[in-house]
């Protein structure tokens, strides 16, 4: 079987013939400026290969909905169709179900957000929430600072409007407040002014940290100062394993802050319902764009959604997912002290999914990946995470996924592809590949 870069099955040479002659794009010199930018992710080319059972994959940032009691979750949506089947097939608004806005509303509430239902839009994930902020705010050239590394979702979403990414820097306590005064300065004096900061607070994707309490704060109060727009993106914030979820910069500011969730990681990703939370204008101009992008969201998924948070245990539920993945990030924390190389480093997320693991001075992780592959284990490179495509001496560990046992045995066999690779530099000088940090 042959998988392409998305990880479907593609036809075979002859087929491919006979349905597709021609294998160069006719229409190449005719798509618009804004999709020359589109390609693949470094993650979902991943994908096809990584999905192989005798890969062990750190690769990919898929939830374990398996720990879900599936056959409970199938009586329940049974009952939905039989119940309510004329309403959950039917058409709804674009701003989604008001029961499950209500809901929501009471999910924000474990981040001591206060929200009413009518300031909540309905999305597919996250995912579209960010494509259509972006849609309304952004014009080719137009600056959005993100964190260094940032979210490869976001960061395609934003190419996809030809935005101009400007990384601000982080460090184990999330972003760093002065770099951001410095980067909105920096922006300022080039003419710009940046549309929005975008940001992701808890157990952040890629890099596995948290924005610390005490700088909660003080990034709030820059970016009022300037006038600068939030866009707190918040996948994992129920996730954390050491203590209560912390405050949503939201909880702080409701003009200032556009806060995103989604049910992906705390109920079932296939699902696809996110939301946004908005102040009323751009809430308004969120409705708008997704009833042009979509009509209306699907009204199954959001009352799937909704069933479930009316009838079944779900902060029970969040606890179990919390427990599960506590154990596997424990279990690659101790693999990593026992088993990389010296000159490597890693992060110590307190939640999620990710750990980021810096390699040793000259060993590049993307030049690496193919041997890693050889080797049976996958990750994505960091490159994946800054638009300039730099982070090149840094790679990103899921360990959402794989159980402990097969967590070890990856690290295992990275940190032998490793130890190689740091025997190839000491052999013959590094490769001549793009900067390696
Ligand atoms: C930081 C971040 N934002 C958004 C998303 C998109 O999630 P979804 O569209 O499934 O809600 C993800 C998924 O991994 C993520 O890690």
């Amino acid at each position: 079987m042959i998988l392409d870069d998305f990880g479907r099955e593609s036809v075979t040479g002859e087929q491919q013939s006979a349905s597709q002659p021609q294998r160069i794009d006719r229409y190449v010199g005719q798509y618009a400026e804004r999709a020359v930018d589109m390609v693949a992710s470094e993650i979902r080319a991943l994908f096809a290969v990584a999905a192989r059972p005798e890969i062990v994959s750190l690769a990919g940032g898929s939830p374990y909905v398996a720990a879900l009691p599936l056959d409970v979750v199938g009586e329940m949506i049974g009952q939905l169709i039989a119940n309510h089947g004329a309403t959950a097939l039917q058409y709804c608004t674009a701003q989604g179900d008001a029961g499950l806005r209500e809901r929501i509303c009471d999910v924000m509430a474990l981040e001591q957000i206060r929200a009413h239902p009518d300031e909540v839009v309905i999305t597919v994930g996250s995912q579209q929430a960010l494509d259509l902020l972006t849609r309304i705010f952004i014009d080719p050239g137009d600056v959005i600072l993100v964190e260094a590394p940032s979210y490869v979702g976001a960061l395609g979403a934003f190419a996809a409007y030809q935005a101009n990414v400007v990384h601000v820097p982080m460090d184990d306590d999330g972003l760093i407040p002065e770099a951001l005064e410095e980067a909105i300065a920096r922006t300022a004096a080039a003419g710009k002014r940046a549309k929005f900061l975008y940001t992701v607070p808890n157990f952040q994707n890629p890099a596995g940290v948290t924005l610390a309490a005490g700088r909660r704060h003080r990034i709030l109060d820059i970016c009022r100062r300037v006038g600068l727009l939030v866009v707190e993106d918040n996948p994992y914030g129920l996730l954390g394993f050491e203590s209560e979820p912390m405050r949503a910069l939201r909880a702080d500011d409701a003009e200032g802050v556009v806060y995103l969730g989604t049910f992906s990681k705390t109920f079932a990703a296939g699902v696809r319902v996110g939301w946004a939370l908005a102040p009323p204008a751009i809430r308004d101009k969120l409705i708008l764009a997704a009833e042009s992008a979509v009509l209306c969201h699907s009204s199954f998924s959001q009352l799937t959604v909704r069933e479930y948070l009316n009838t079944q245990p779900w902060q029970e539920q969040i606890k179990d997912f919390r427990e599960l993945y506590r154990e596997r990030r424990d279990a690659t924390l101790t693999a990593l002290s026992a088993m990389m190389p010296p000159g490597c480093h890693w992060t110590r997320p307190a939640g999620g999914f990710y750990v980021w693991l810096g390699l040793p001075e000259g060993i590049n992780a993307k030049a690496m990946l193919p041997r890693a592959i050889s080797s049976r284990v996958a990750y994505v490179p960091g490159t994946g995470f800054y638009a300039d495509g730099s982070g090149g001496g840094f790679a990103r560990l899921c360990y959402s996924f794989p159980d402990p046992d097969r967590i070890t045995e990856g690290v295992r066999r990275l940190a032998s592809v490793i130890e190689n690779e740091i025997q190839l530099r000491d052999d013959f000088g590094p490769p001549r590949t793009p900067a390696t940090r």
